[in-house]
């Protein structure tokens, strides 16, 4: 079966652990979502998600070993998500690890977040490098080139919100529910993609970057205007704007994943994240991969989203490397994935604002 690790997550709303062997098996992947303890917020609460996250580790290891069928001693590592993100979980997520790890003997491998969601299409496909993978969930949103397991080129990225963000706060202000992506998607399926004239931002610029701020303002606008002109939203309204709004993202994501396959040509197109979940996204960017000559791979959903099995796969491909951790792992709020930037960044010399 080859190596087997353990791996934990907890960087932002999702309290997750896996058991994952190096030959590709996800022994067992437990996520436990804290949607319902943020929801009356609007957005996930730091604190609120860092207490959460230190009750339900210990019980997620506990279930995805039992799972496993596994104890401590049938692995042969930890990996752990130690940045990017909201430091309270992450700190959460690395003290547990360094706890098992110290207790048990296992080697421990602190593992960047975005590695995780870009080595997944090696975990689910067993897809060989290089590949251009696409990020897009609510915090990320970034072109990689990945070229190894710690050889990752950023061809660009947004400048503001990512675009889950962006369905977020488009679903708040138009009175749907969160997650805001699922929601704007159902709403748009009765929608006119066409009645809003809505900016497709930065496509009048050289480059790969992106900007998702501007398109929910031009949402906002619309509404202020439709609220002032007749009291209120129509369902229609809703459905309209939510359709016109998804089109400007997957036309957007769809131009620039264009420009990053002709800037970088690469056998494969991968996309991972939560906005990886999105159809005519998909579809979009099958369209562009297909033009392209490259394949589309987008790994199954529960694998897209945030998980342990990534981190525990990654964790595997870092520790296949010669990566090993002490103690004094640190845990750090960021950590961007560049490939000039990485050797320091792993060894942590940056400090935690690198
Ligand atoms: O990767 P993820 O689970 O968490 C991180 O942000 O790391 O992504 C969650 C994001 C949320 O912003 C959610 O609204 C968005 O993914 N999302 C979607 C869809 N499903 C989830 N966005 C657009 N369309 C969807 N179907
Ligand atoms: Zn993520």
């Amino acid at each position: 079966m080859g190596l087997i690790f353990l791996g934990i997550e907890s960087s932002c709303d999702d309290t997750a652990a896996a058991v994952v062997c190096e030959n590709r098996a996800i022994l067992a992947s437990v996520v436990a979502g804290q949607t319902a303890l943020h929801d009356d917020f609007g957005g996930v609460v730091p604190e609120i998600a860092a207490r959460a996250h230190a009750e339900r580790l210990d019980l997620c290891v506990e279930q995805a070993l039992a799972q496993a069928g596994m104890r401590l001693a049938d692995l042969d590592g930890v990996a752990v998500t130690a940045g990017p993100g909201l430091i309270g979980g992450v700190l959460s997520g690395v003290m547990l690890a360094k706890g098992l790890a110290a207790g048990s003997g296992l080697p421990l491998v602190g593992v960047n977040h975005l590695a995780g969601h870009a080595l997944t299409p090696r975990l689910t496909d067993g897809i060989p490098f290089p590949y251009l993978m696409l990020l897009v969930s609510g915090g990320h949103c970034q072109f990689l080139r990945v070229d190894g397991p710690a050889d990752f080129t950023r061809l660009g990225g947004t400048i503001d919100d990512a675009p889950g963000e962006a369905f977020d706060k488009v679903a708040k202000l138009l009175g749907l529910p969160q997650p805001g992506g699922p929601a704007v998607e159902a709403a748009a399926r009765t929608g006119d993609p066409r009645r809003f004239a809505l900016p497709r931002p930065l496509l009048d610029r050289p480059g790969c970057d992106l900007s998702f701020s501007g398109l929910k303002t031009a949402v906002l606008r619309q509404r202020d205007a439709l609220v002032a002109a007749q009291g209120g939203l129509h369902e229609q309204d809703r459905a309209d704007l939510c359709a016109g709004f998804q089109a400007a993202v997957a036309e957007v994501l769809a131009e620039k994943t264009r420009r990053a396959l002709a800037l970088s040509p690469v056998p494969v197109l991968a996309v991972a994240g939560g906005v990886a979940a999105n159809a005519s996204l998909r579809a979009a960017l099958q369209a562009v991969a297909t033009q392209a000559g490259a394949d589309f791979l987008a790994p199954p959903l529960r694998l897209c989203t945030d998980n342990a099995a990534m981190i525990a796969w990654a964790g595997i491909e870092a520790y296949r490397t010669g990566q090993r951790d002490g103690m004094d792992l640190a845990a750090r709020p960021r950590w961007p994935l560049d490939r000039d930037a990485a050797p320091m960044l792993g060894a942590g010399k940056r400090g935690a604002k690198a």
